[in-house]
């Protein structure tokens, strides 16, 4: 045989068995998987699919192979959920999933302080489930931020510090490593639905609309009030608690959740903009002399119902400016007290939105950075915020953002406003609306 034959020989069987070896490998991931829905479902623990590259290939229907299609992947990681809330018994449910010859990594952490979850000040926030050099990364889902107990969204903490294991409380993971996708930030999943669905054979639960799940875990990041921060300006600004400054609490709580309760109903995103956005990020509060509630919501994302909604709440419109392509802003109250619907507009390379002055039509231009949505928890709902505040703050306020500032005119005072012309006469009734 010739010295080329025997190469070609030499790298088929290579090559034959690196296939052997991921199939072996694929199907060890399917067999994990199923003993430990088998764990799960002694223990009465719904285990959930969220690993988003299975859930793609389930939403296109291209799999592997014809017997094993989802589950068996060569991913050294698959992704899974529970709800904190049924999760008991955790000793003896690890110390089942040991005598599978599992073994089981635990992450804790510290409870956050914005986070009022009862009893520890450790949350487990997930655990790993290891065998034959293959993780299960299973995340436990907290309910934060309900407007109904049993209806909140879930919080997620994040893969940090040394997971112990189990068995011999020591050890380090797999999913320590950089392939994590899931628990490499803090994040804030809204509530979604789910179904029973049998995947290769294997009973679970999947989210029912599994495209809108995947595409949620692109902007699920979660970001803590700083109550550090927060204590220490109210260390240097006490905390107004005189009647006066309750009572807007109160008002603006309601306001908010109503909005909330509206917006979500109708699916349209939105954030904490302006005093409402500074009150949140410099001292976790309202701040009481600010007198409104400030919101802003992406004007592609109007809706022709949000008034309704709105109203169907108890907030009713007191107030329409500019048109919903330009300059666009609704007034609601309650009590007084009044909520500010502010429309952005999206640039090429910055995003603005308009504010029109009643009786003499001025229209102004306040422009911001591009910025991407984050989740947090404020006033016990959850709730958006720009990821980076600060820079979001500083656009509005200027640098001099941590200092309380009560004489504000905000045609004048905020350093990214712009004039930008005035409203034709014959518009004036379309564009100043007051109720
Ligand atoms: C693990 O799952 C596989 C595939 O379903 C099954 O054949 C096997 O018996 C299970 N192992 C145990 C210990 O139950």
């Amino acid at each position: 045989m010739s010295r080329t034959a025997k190469l070609f020989i030499c790298c088929c069987l290579i090559f034959l068995f690196v296939q052997w070896f991921l199939h072996q490998r694929a199907e060890d991931t399917a067999i994990n998987i199923a003993n430990l829905s088998v764990v799960c479902h002694k223990y009465n623990l719904p285990l959930l699919l969220v690993d988003p590259r299975i859930l793609q290939q389930i939403i296109t229907g291209v799999g592997h192979q014809s017997k094993c299609k989802f589950l068996c992947h060569q991913q050294s990681i698959s992704y899974f959920a529970v709800e904190q809330k049924f999760f008991f018994n955790q000793e003896e449910f690890f110390s089942d999933l040991d005598k599978y010859g599992f073994s089981c990594f635990v992450f804790r952490q510290h409870t956050p302080q914005g986070f009022h979850f009862p009893g520890s000040s450790q949350l487990v926030t997930h655990f790993e489930v290891q065998r034959n050099g293959h993780s299960i990364l299973v995340s436990l889902l907290y309910e934060r931020g309900a407007l109904i107990p049993g209806r909140g969204d879930f919080w997620l903490g994040k893969l940090k510090g040394n997971p112990l294991q189990v068995s011999t409380m020591k050890g380090t993971s797999r999913c320590a490593s950089n392939e994590v996708i899931i628990g490499r930030e803090y994040s804030l999943w809204k509530r979604f639905k789910t179904s029973k669905v049998t995947i290769d054979a294997v009973p679970l639960r999947a989210p029912t609309f599994p495209e809108a799940f995947v595409n949620n875990l692109r902007d699920s990041k979660f970001i803590e009030c700083n109550t550090d921060a927060a204590n220490q300006y109210h260390e240097r600004h006490p905390k107004d608690e005189t009647s006066e400054a309750e009572e807007f609490r109160q008002s603006a709580r309601s306001l908010l959740r109503k909005a909330k309760s509206a917006l979500d109903d109708l699916g349209v995103p939105f954030w904490l903009s302006s005093g409402t956005c500074l009150g949140w990020f410099r001292q976790c509060d309202f701040i009481p002399y600010s007198k409104d509630v400030d919101i802003g919501i992406f004007a592609k994302d109007y809706h022709e119902s949000i008034t309704n909604y709105m109203q169907n709440n108890g907030l009713m419109l007191k107030y329409s400016f500019g048109k919903v392509e330009d300059s666009f802003e609704l007034s609601f109250v309650e009590n007084d007290v009044k909520l500010d619907i502010f429309f952005f507009y999206e640039e090429e390379d910055y995003v603005w939105n308009g504010g029109t002055q009643l009786k003499t039509g001025n229209k102004y231009k306040y422009i911001f950075k591009k910025f991407d949505l984050c989740w947090t928890e404020f006033e016990g709902l959850s709730l958006r915020v720009p990821c980076d505040t600060e820079t979001y703050i500083e656009a509005n306020y200027g640098k001099s953002w941590r200092e309380p500032v009560k004489q504000w005119n905000w045609k004048q005072s905020p350093p990214n406003v712009q004039e930008n012309g005035q409203w034709p006469k014959s518009e004036w009734a379309e564009v100043m609306q007051a109720f």
